[in-house]
């Protein structure tokens, strides 16, 4: 996997759309995952609000709205089934 910079948007906006949760479990799985090229950023407000949290993958990518962390992943090509949950 190539160097990702994630960004996530911070805004009360995106925040609404469980920004902070999704952030949360995509350091989760990249620190379970051990994917040191996985760099998760939080932005304040992208300018475009509504429909998902705003989310970008590199600085020049188009931005992308997110519902639940699972968007991420298939963005960011890592496989669903790769992690698992150890309580
Ligand atoms: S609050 Fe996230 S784009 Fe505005």
């Amino acid at each position: 996997m190539q160097e990702q910079n994630v960004r996530i948007c911070k805004g009360p906006g995106c925040k609404a759309w469980s920004s902070d949760q999704i952030a949360r479990e995509l350091l989760e799985i990249g620190e379970a995952l051990d994917l040191e090229q996985l760099k998760v950023c939080r932005v304040p407000c992208m300018k475009v609000c509504g429909g998902g949290a705003s989310f970008r993958v590199n600085a020049k990518s188009a931005i992308i709205k997110l519902k639940e962390v699972d968007d991420v992943l298939n963005v960011l090509g890592i496989r669903e089934g790769a992690v698992t949950c150890q309580a």
